[in-house]
C-alpha cells in the first residue's frame, strides 16, 4: 500500500512528517508514520564502514552458517510464470530465460502490469514449499522479493506494484513464506533486483530495450534514495532475511562505489546479514568470482557453472536451473537428471562452495512435477550422506581422478571418500592415509567395510557381496566412504 510519494520526500518533508507523527497538526495514516522512518535509516546517521573496518574473525563468524549449510533453494518466482515463456505470438526460445520476457519479448510497461493484475497465486502453499525444501536437505531459501520486472512479492509501502495493491491475491507471499521459514528452521534471504524495468527513473524509459548497455537514467540516482533503498530497509527490518542476494548489478547506472555503499548501509542497518558480490562491479562474467580483492561483497557467484578448483579465498556459492530456465516456462523440459544435481552437490562441496538450485514456480502457486521429483530424490540422497557435506571442509586434493571427491569433517578426524559412480568390487585410493586400526564404513552400511594399506598400492576397501545388487545399496548416485585418517 503506498500512501505518499518517497520520490517527492525533501528535506523539510520529512522533517514536517516527523513532526506531525509526534502529534504536530493534521492527521496522519500508520503507513504515514512508517514512511516516515525512512529519514532515521543509517545514511543519515555515522555508518560503519564494515569492508574496511571487518576481521577475517569477524567475517568468518558471521559467514559460518552460511559455508556450514551447503545447499540452498532459489526460487524465481513472479508476474514472469503468468505468460510462462509466451506473450501473444512470441515464444521465447529454449536459450531465452523466463524471468526476462519482458525485456526480450519487447512488452511495454502497461502492457506487461496487465500480468499483475491477473496475478492469483490460489495454490500457493508457504508450508508445502518450505517442506519440500527441507525434505530435500536444503538449509536456506533464497526468493525473489523483486526482479528485473520491478513486480515486490510483499507489501510494500513505498510502492504500489506489488502483490498488494496491483494484483487480485491481496496476500503478502514473502510474510507468509517467512512464517513459515521460522516455523520450520529454514532460513530466509532474498534476491533483490538493482535493475528495474518498470521504474521511471530506473530503466523503464528505456523500453523496447530496458536492458541496456547504451543509455544511462540521468534520474538513476532518486530511484536508489527514494525507491530502491525504502524497499531494502522494509526487507530488512520486517522480515528479517540472512542474506541479500543482488543481481542486475551490470547496468551502467550503477557503479562499485554505489555498490560499497549499499553494502554498508544494510550492513549498518543489520549488523550480521551476508551480501553476495553482485551488491558491486566485482564479478567477473559468469564463472562469477571478483576480479579485485578489494570489490564489494561476502561471497561469489557463479552461474550455471561450477568453478574449476577451489577458490583461493572469497566464499562462493554456485546457482543453479534444474532445466534451462529461472522463472517458470511451460515448454522447457530440459530437465537435469537427479543424479547429475547430487553430482554437483558433491563436487561443489568438496571444493568448499554452496550449491543453490533453482525452482520456477508456476503462476498458480504450484511448485513444477519434475522439481519436486529431483528435489525429493536429492534428500533422499542427503538422508545417508548428508555428514559427508554440510558443516565440511575440503581437502588440498579435493578429488583423485574423475570419479572420487573427497570433503573432511570439520574436526579433521575422518576424510569422506565420495564416489560418482558404484565402485564394484573394491575401492582403490592412493591420496588417503588412513589411521592404523580404524574402522571405514561406507554410510548409510552398519557394518565396517574390510581395507587394506600399502605405502605403495594405497588404500583398498573392499566392498562386500551383499551390497552388491542396486537394490542393497544404501543410496543411488553417489556412495560415500567414511575414513579416520589424513590427506596424503
Ligand atoms: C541472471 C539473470 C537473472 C537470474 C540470475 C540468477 O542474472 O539475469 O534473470 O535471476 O541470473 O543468477
Amino acid at each position: 500500500m503506498k500512501t505518499l510519494s518517497l520520490k517527492n520526500l525533501t528535506l523539510a518533508t520529512i522533517i514536517s512528517l516527523l513532526f506531525s507523527a509526534c502529534g504536530g497538526s493534521g492527521s496522519q495514516t500508520a503507513e504515514q508514520k512508517q514512511d516516515s522512518t525512512v529519514a532515521t535509516t543509517p545514511a543519515e546517521t555515522a555508518m560503519k564502514d564494515y569492508i574496511k573496518d571487518e576481521t577475517k574473525e569477524e567475517r568468518d563468524a558471521r559467514m559460518k552458517w552460511w559455508k556450514d549449510a551447503r545447499f540452498g533453494m532459489f526460487i524465481h518466482w513472479g508476474l514472469y510464470a503468468i505468460p510462462a515463456g509466451q506473450h501473444k505470438d512470441s515464444v521465447l526460445r529454449q536459450d531465452q530465460i523466463g524471468e526476462w520476457i519482458m525485456n526480450s519479448a519487447r512488452i511495454p510497461v502497461a502492457e506487461y502490469e496487465e500480468y499483475a493484475k491477473q496475478f492469483n497465486p490460489t495454490k500457493y502453499d508457504a508450508k508445502e514449499w518450505v517442506r519440500i525444501a527441507k525434505d530435500a536437505g536444503m538449509k536456506y531459501i533464497v526468493i525473489t522479493s523483486k526482479h528485473h520486472d520491478g513486480f515486490g512479492l510483499w507489501d510494500s509501502k513505498v510502492s504500489n506494484y506489488d502483490i498488494m495493491d496491483f494484483a487480485p491475491y491481496k496476500k503478502d507471499i514473502l510474510r507468509a513464506l517467512a512464517d513459515e521459514c521460522k516455523a520450520q528452521g529454514i532460513i530466509l534471504c532474498f534476491y533483490h533486483s538493482i535493475m528495474d524495468w518498470h521504474h521511471p527513473d530506473a530503466q523503464a524509459p528505456h523500453f523496447p530495450e530496458y536492458h541496456t548497455n547504451k543509455k544511462s537514467n540521468p534520474n538513476f540516482g532518486k530511484y536508489v534514495a527514494n525507491y530502491m533503498k525504502p524497499q531494502l530497509d522494509e526487507l530488512v527490518k520486517n522480515y528479517d532475511p540472512a542474506v541479500i542476494w543482488f543481481d542486475g548489478e551490470w547496468i551502467p547506472e550503477w557503479t562499485e562505489p554505489q555498490g560499497k555503499d549499499l553494502y554498508n548501509y544494510l550492513r549498518n542497518m543489520k549488523p550480521s546479514l551476508i551480501i553476495n558480490n553482485r551488491v558491486g562491479k566485482g564479478r567477473k562474467g559468469m564463472q562469477g568470482m571478483n576480479e579485485n580483492a578489494d570489490a564489494a561483497g561476502d561471497f561469489g557467484t557463479p552461474e550455471q557453472e561450477i568453478l574449476e578448483g577451489k577458490s583461493d579465498g572469497l566464499p562462493w556459492e554456485s546457482c543453479m536451473t534444474m532445466n534451462d530456465t529461472w522463472g517458470f516456462k511451460k515448454n522447457d523440459n530440459k530437465w537435469k537428471s537427479a543424479e547429475m544435481l547430487v553430482h554437483n552437490l558433491v563436487d561443489i562441496s568438496s571444493k568448499g562452495g554452496n550449491y543453490l538450485l533453482n525452482i520456477g514456480p508456476k503462476a498458480d502457486g504450484e511448485i513444477p512435477a519434475p522439481s519436486v521429483e529431483r528435489l525429493a530424490e536429492m534428500g533422499k540422497w542427503l538422508n545417508v550422506n548428508g555428514e559427508a557435506i554440510y558443516t565440511t571442509q575440503s581437502l588440498n586434493n579435493y578429488k583423485e581422478g574423475e570419479t572420487i571427491r573427497y570433503t573432511q569433517s570439520a574436526d579433521k578426524n575422518y576424510i569422506y571418500a565420495i564416489s560418482l559412480k558404484w565402485v564394484g568390487k573394491a575401492l582403490n585410493i592412493k591420496n588417503i592415509v588412513p589411521k592404523e586400526g580404524s574402522e571405514i564404513k561406507m554410510l548409510g552400511v552398519e557394518t565396517p567395510l574390510k581395507w587394506t594399506y600399502d605405502a605403495t598400492k594405497g588404500l583398498t576397501i573392499e566392498i562386500p557381496k551383499e551390497l552388491q545388487a542396486d537394490a542393497k545399496r544404501p543410496c543411488k548416485y553417489a556412495y560415500t566412504f567414511k575414513i579416520e585418517g589424513t590427506e596424503k
